[in-house]
Formats: structure tokens, C-alpha cells, sequence
């Protein structure tokens, strides 16, 4: 089968490698789509970071690996044990394998597991490949009329559902969210869902444009306007409820500090590559409360939930790309910024 292989930063090499097969409790799927993130551009750019080169403590896996873990898949085995999904299932694929055993598993943080194994990473198998093998409890089933490149998207919406439970908002409350890429975007579509009113801020004028489009009240451009001063004047002076860095720059940190009113809430979902100083005074005067994002935590079957009831359009921020490009029309077109979402169509063979 064709697979992209990770064997080193700016190593990626699409190769014919073995089918993986279903092991007891796994399950095989035919990928339909993956989609490429910003982690695999950095795994690529500056990697090894996800990967490792010894051997995964839950896994065993070190490099090369199978890249990919935004991704649909149809059923097509399933392993000993496994009853509850079928041949023909369209499936969404939590990326994340956890010991099921340990203090985070057992309370319901399995995303906390300290020897999470991430699927597309740390895991035999990968999404950018006609097949792959994951858990049974890694596979959630795509619920009617959710299509399978709806499904690739699951994992960043769940990200973004994420960050937005972080929020601590409710409907008629205003959250500014930095960065519109593909996970402010999905923040922006689940907080209008819950009628909150969202300020979106990006330098780039296509995204302050398309986070209109998808029904942000307001843009503001963190270039040409200091967005604290902006965002309090779009809130009576206050800040607003909460804000949300999906950008990754140290001028978001800022921005959620002083551009969230008192008692608010500041969450940051963005991964920072450098460090950021943050002078504790500007942590004592706003009187906000600062909190992360660990990726996902029961999260999938909502967001399918939702997505079935036609809360994540995708128009505008959503486009595919065959296998063999990946590389320059999915990893260097994404660095320069030319895409947003960008799906790797495995379904369709040339
Ligand atoms: N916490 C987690 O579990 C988790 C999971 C997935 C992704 N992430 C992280 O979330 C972040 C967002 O992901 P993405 O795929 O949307 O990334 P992205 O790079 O597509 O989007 C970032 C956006 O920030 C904008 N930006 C740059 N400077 C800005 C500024 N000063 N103010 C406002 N916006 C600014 C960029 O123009 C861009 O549109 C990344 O850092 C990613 O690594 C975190
Ligand atoms: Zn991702
Ligand atoms: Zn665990």
C-alpha cells in the first residue's frame, strides 16, 4: 500500500510499505481522508519533536513511522473481540492510544495519560496510508450524513470544542479569539454555535475575511491596531469574557491578558515554539484566569453530534489534494500559508 513515511526532519518519502493487519480489539480502516496540521509541518520543518528515535514506552514505535492523524476511514476488518462496529462503517479516528490504566486513565483524563502514544506519531500505523489499524476505542463512528471528508476534520473541531469548553462562556457573552487558522476557525463555528458573539484577530486579510464569512461579529487586524485597545472598544471598555490564543506568537499572550475583563478567562490552545516572558505584574493586574489546552477529552462523539447538525460548514477553509502531493501542495504550500485545511484524498486512486 502507499504510505508517507517519516524518517527525519525534511525526510518524508512516499513508498510502498506492508498493509498493516487487525491485531486483537483493533480495527482496520480503508483512510478516506487525512488531513495535515501545523504539528506535522513542525515535525517535518524542525522534527524530530512528536517522533522519536527510541522506542515509544506503550508502543515500542520509533522512527521511520507512518505520518497522519486527522483521518476517516471506512471499516474494513475487524479484529478478535470486536463486536460493535461493522464492515462498512465510516469511522472518525481519535488519534490518541493511552495505558488505560493509570491514575489520568482511570479519572476520565486519558489525554493526561504520561504514556500516550499519538497515532500518526508514536504508532505503527499512520493516516496518510490507504490503511491503517487503530484501537477499537480509537474509532468513532461517523453519524449519518456525516461525510467522510467531515470526518478527517473531527480531531482539530475537537481540539477547538476543546479550548472552547476552556472558555467558560455562555451564549450572549463575547470571546476574541487570536489566529484563524483551522483551529480558531473551528473555535469560531463552536462558540457562534453556543450564541456567543466572537472577535477574530489575524494579520492576514483572507482569514479576517473568511472569519466573517463564518460569522465572527468582528475582525480586527493585530497589525495595523493594538487589539487589547480594539477588543475593549467592541466591549464597552470591559475585554471580553474570555479570549483564546490560536496563534502562537508572544503578541497573543499579551493580548489575552490585557484584552479579557476581570474574571475572564485566558486559554491558550496555541503551541509556542520559544519561550514567553511574561512580567508577573501583567499577571497580577488583569485578574484573569490563565489556563492550557491538552488536546481532547471525550470530546469526538459531540462534535459528531454537531457536525451532523450541519454546525461546521466547509466551505472556504476546505480543500483536497491527492497523495502525491502531499509534500509540495500539502506541507510547503501550508508553510507559506497559501492553504487553511488541507485534506489528503486517499479514497480516489489516480
Ligand atoms: N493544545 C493542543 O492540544 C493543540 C492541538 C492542535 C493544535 N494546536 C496549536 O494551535 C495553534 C493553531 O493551530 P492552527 O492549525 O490553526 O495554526 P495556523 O498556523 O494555521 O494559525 C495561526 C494563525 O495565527 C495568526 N497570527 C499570527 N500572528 C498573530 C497575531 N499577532 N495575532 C493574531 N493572530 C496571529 C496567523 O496569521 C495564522 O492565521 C498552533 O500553535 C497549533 O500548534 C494545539
Ligand atoms: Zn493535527
Ligand atoms: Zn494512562
Amino acid at each position: 500500500m502507499r504510505a508517507a513515511v517519516y524518517y527525519g526532519r525534511e525526510d518524508v518519502r512516499l513508498e510502498a510499505v506492508a498493509e498493516p493487519e487487525a491485531g486483537p480489539g483493533e480495527v482496520k480502516l480503508r483512510v478516506q481522508y487525512n488531513g495535515i496540521c501545523g504539528s506535522d509541518l513542525h515535525e517535518y520543518f524542525d522534527g524530530p519533536i512528536t517522533t522519536r528515535t527510541t522506542p515509544h514506552p506503550l508502543t515500542g514505535v520509533k522512527n521511520p513511522v507512518i505520518l497522519g492523524h486527522e483521518l476517516s476511514g471506512e471499516v474494513v476488518a475487524l479484529g478478535e473481540g470486536v463486536e460493535d462496529l461493522a464492515i462498512g462503517d465510516l469511522v472518525a479516528v481519535e488519534p490518541l492510544e493511552t495505558c488505560g490504566a493509570c491514575l489520568h486513565c482511570t479519572s476520565g483524563h486519558y489525554n493526561h495519560c504520561p504514556t500516550l502514544a499519538f497515532h500518526g506519531y508514536n504508532r505503527s500505523s499512520g493516516g496518510l496510508a490507504d490503511y491503517t489499524v487503530v484501537k477499537r476505542r480509537m474509532a468513532h463512528r461517523l453519524a449519518p450524513g456525516v461525510t467522510a471528508q467531515q470526518g478527517a476534520l473531527i480531531e482539530p473541531l475537537s481540539v477547538a470544542w476543546h479550548a472552547v469548553n476552556r472558555c467558560r462562556v455562555e451564549a450572549g457573552q463575547v470571546v476574541a479569539v487570536h489566529g484563524a487558522g483551522p483551529i480558531g476557525i473551528g473555535a469560531l463555528l463552536t462558540l457562534k454555535r453556543r450564541g456567543v458573539d466572537v472577535i477574530v484577530s489575524d494579520p492576514s486579510p483572507m482569514r479576517r475575511q473568511l472569519a466573517l464569512a463564518l460569522g465572527a461579529r468582528w475582525v480586527v487586524d493585530p497589525k495595523d491596531n493594538d487589539p487589547v485597545m480594539a477588543i475593549r472598544d467592541l466591549t464597552g471598555g470591559h475585554g471580553a469574557h474570555a479570549s483564546l490564543d490560536a496563534a502562537g506568537v508572544p503578541a497573543a499572550i499579551t493580548a489575552l491578558l490585557h484584552g479579557t475583563r476581570i474574571n475572564g478567562t485566558a486559554v491558550v490552545v496555541a503551541i509556542h515554539h520559544h519561550p514567553v516572558v511574561i512580567p508577573p505584574f501583567d499577571l497580577l493586574m488583569p485578574e484573569v484566569f490563565l489556563t492550557g489546552v491538552a488536546m481532547f477529552e471525550n470530546a469526538f462523539p459531540s462534535v459528531i453530534a454537531e457536525m451532523a447538525k450541519g454546525a461546521y460548514p466547509l466551505d472556504g477553509w476546505v480543500e483536497t489534494i491527492p497523495f502525491e502531493g502531499i509534500i509540495e501542495q500539502g506541507i510547503h504550500r501550508l508553510r507559506r500559508q497559501e492553504g487553511m485545511k488541507i485534506l489528503v484524498d486517499l479514497a480516489t486512486h489516480a
